[in-house]
């Protein structure tokens, strides 16, 4: 059983620039366009999928099912000027080494990287989790070699602890405790 906070997790969050909605299932066609990105991908858990739709429909089950689980779930990024759907942040729960920890996972379609946008929305995830007590930390678990998330994670204000092996990747652990 987790035993982080309760769990609330309906909110449409919003920041400066960005709003939050749960993902749908509709989302699976626009998400699949993130996996025809050799840059996107290369520095995540390799999958075995026929097809791009496929690996969309696999990662938007899972955040469903993450949401019915009451273990968070990865959320859509919306521009508010323009309403698009720019990437995914969220808290998602993990195994790291044995333990259950609080992640911020952050993922920008290409046209949408260098603006700083993950950012923004991974510090508003940040926030969230500390104001509603969800953990004393959040982690980033983060490939080794994937430097622009690696900077994410020091905006926002996480440290990095150690360096590990997780689901057959080289990966590096970023924390932040609360306040
Ligand atoms: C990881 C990822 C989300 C980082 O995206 P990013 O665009 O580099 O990060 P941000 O959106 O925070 O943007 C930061 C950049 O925008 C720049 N920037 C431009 N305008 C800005 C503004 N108004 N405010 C803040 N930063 C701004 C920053 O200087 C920074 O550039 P730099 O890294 O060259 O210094 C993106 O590379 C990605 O989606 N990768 C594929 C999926 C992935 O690897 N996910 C992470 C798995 S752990």
């Amino acid at each position: 059983m987790i035993n982080f906070g309760k769990y609330r997790y309906d909110e449409h969050l919003e920041s400066e620039r960005l709003s939050t909605r749960k993902l749908v299932i509709d989302d699976v066609p626009a998400w699949s366009v993130f996996f025809e990105d050799y840059q996107a991908t290369r520095f995540l858990p390799d999958h075995n999928f026929p097809n791009t739709e496929a690996r969309a429909k696999d990662w938007i089950v899972r955040q469903l099912n993450r949401y019915q689980d009451g273990l968070y779930g990865l959320q859509a990024l919306i521009l508010k000027d323009t309403g698009e759907f720019i990437g995914m942040c969220g808290l998602i729960t993990q195994d790291v080494e044995g333990v259950q920890e609080l992640e911020i996972g952050y993922h920008l379609f290409k046209e949408f990287r260098g603006k700083g946008y993950a950012t923004e929305a991974a510090q508003l995830f940040k926030h969230y989790a500390f104001t509603q007590q969800l953990n004393e930390s959040v982690i980033s678990i983060i490939h080794e070699k994937n430097t622009d998330s690696r900077k994410v994670a020091q905006r926002n204000g996480m440290t990095l602890e150690k360096a590990c092996f997780w689901r057959n990747l080289n990966v590096v652990i970023y924390r932040a405790f609360a306040r």
